[in-house]
């Protein structure tokens, strides 16, 4: 039976390669284009006049809108959104005022369930299709988040927090109970419709040896799930990480004693890193989670986008709910690009973009599969109102070119700017194609 094709027609906006590399060319726009896709994924994206359209074709009129791909935010706590604006203390004692208290009440499956759907709706609502997610301690908590993510059909990866000291009782777990639980979880869901596990030790502190020895063990008897964690968020961090590993040279060095430093391998934050940590990082094909709200809102440090760049380390924006203040990646990019301004780095509007589209995806090797408008990619794409507020109307009014339009939504945009989001094609916020 022949499929049935959906026509989207609008601006797109879409990166190729990463700017970093193949120079602004690595952006193609397209003023007045029509998206093509069947089954979910994308046939074809060209100009308007250069498009016929043929046989069973529903054509989606969404002209004056600015479509771009899905964004991935590549470092995200679903549990502790109800942290999130929590006042005024840096990372340890956060972790112990609020986000341990919080995390307790997910050994319950519907406040899991509820939690996770609420997490989901919100970030379909700020136009985010993709993320890599920590679940608590409880396996209940990503059973819960995998139902969840599958029902609405999205791409999303996940693991349980595996945390055996230096927590209160109720969110630890053993090194075998983490391992047995683990491995569960990645038989039930690793690669099941649009889901991937992620092996999820919490950050260094919070586990024994033996656990993270169990965990490297499960990366070696699945090659191709996650390994995510957090890596030099926090200067006490880094001293408390050195004083409890004193043989090892670096923070790194923990993570790479134990086999968890490897492709599919992302570490959130990765500030306070010396040039031989990134170097490392670059021969292990690992990845960066760069989250700007968190590292402001937590004052956590300024992180080095140039260092990650010259060593050729991938990097993804994460909004770090709750550490981060903003589900928006928009906001999320605005951050990122104070942060860098901070150092001397006046980080172009395309790379700044591909950060939050074709570059998480590719820090998430996931660039197969969604980034950008490719033929054969999973059509999950943003329909963005670059005028959505007075200001932006104004701004955009005397805006040269897209990229100067780009820009102004990237700096002033937020959710108030999704338009609609869509989901292998299917519109989400209308319930139903338009
Ligand atoms: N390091 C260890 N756990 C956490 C967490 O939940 N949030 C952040 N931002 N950093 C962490
Ligand atoms: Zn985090």
């Amino acid at each position: 039976m022949p499929s049935h094709t959906h026509a989207y027609r609008g601006s797109f906006l879409h990166c190729l390669a990463d700017p970093a590399h193949a120079g602004t060319d690595a952006v193609a726009y397209i003023d007045d284009g029509i998206l093509l896709v069947e089954d979910g994924l994308v046939v074809s994206l060209h100009a308007a006049d250069k498009t016929t359209l043929q046989g069973d074709c529903t054509v989606h009129d969404l002209t004056g809108k600015l479509l771009v791909p899905g964004f991935i935010d590549t470092h995200v706590h679903y549990p502790q959104v109800d942290v999130i604006a929590s006042h005024g203390t840096q990372l340890l004692q956060w972790l112990e005022t609020y986000t341990f208290p919080v995390e307790q009440q997910f050994d319950n499956m519907d406040t899991a369930s509820a939690t996770a759907a609420f997490f989901l709706d919100e970030l379909m609502r700020n136009g985010t299709t993709t993320a890599l997610v920590f679940g608590t301690v409880h396996k209940a908590s990503v059973d819960a988040f995998f139902h969840a993510a599958q029902s609405r059909n999205l791409r999303m990866i996940c693991g349980k927090v595996m945390m055996d000291r230096n927590a209160p009782d109720a969110l630890c777990d053993t090194p075998q109970s983490s391992y047995d639980d683990s491995k569960a979880l990645i038989e039930q869901w690793h690669n099941t419709d649009r889901l991937a596990y992620a092996v999820t030790p919490r950050f260094a502190p919070t586990s024994s040896e033996e656990q993270l020895q169990l965990a490297g063990k499960l990366l070696n008897e699945f090659s191709d799930v996650y390994m995510h964690t957090h890596l030099s968020e926090n200067m006490a961090e880094c001293d408390w990480v050195a004083s409890l590993f004193p043989d090892q040279l670096d923070y790194l060095s923990v993570y790479e004693r134990f086999g968890l430093v490897r492709k599919r391998s992302v570490f959130a934050h990765s500030i306070h890193l010396s040039h031989s940590e990134w170097t490392r990082m670059n021969k292990a094909c690992a990845a960066v989670a760069h989250c700007p709200t968190s590292n402001l809102f937590i004052g956590s440090g300024l992180f080095d986008l140039r260092a990650a760049m010259k060593a050729c380390v991938p990097v993804g924006l994460g909004t770090d709910i709750g550490g981060g203040d903003s589900f928006s990646i928009l906001r999320t990019i605005n951050e990122a690009y104070k942060i860098q301004q901070l150092q001397g780095f006046n980080v172009i509007p395309e790379q700044a973009f591909y950060m939050a589209t074709l570059g998480g995806a590719v820090a998430l090797d996931l660039d197969n599969h969604i980034g950008n408008f490719e033929p054969g990619k999973e059509a999950d794409f943003v329909a963005l109102d670059t005028t959505a507020t007075p200001l932006l109307q104004r701004r955009a009014s005397v805006a040269q070119n897209w990229q100067s339009t780009l820009f102004a939504l990237m700096m002033l945009g937020d959710d108030r700017c999704i338009y609609d989001t869509f989901v292998m094609g299917e519109s989400v916020k209308r319930g139903q194609a338009l």
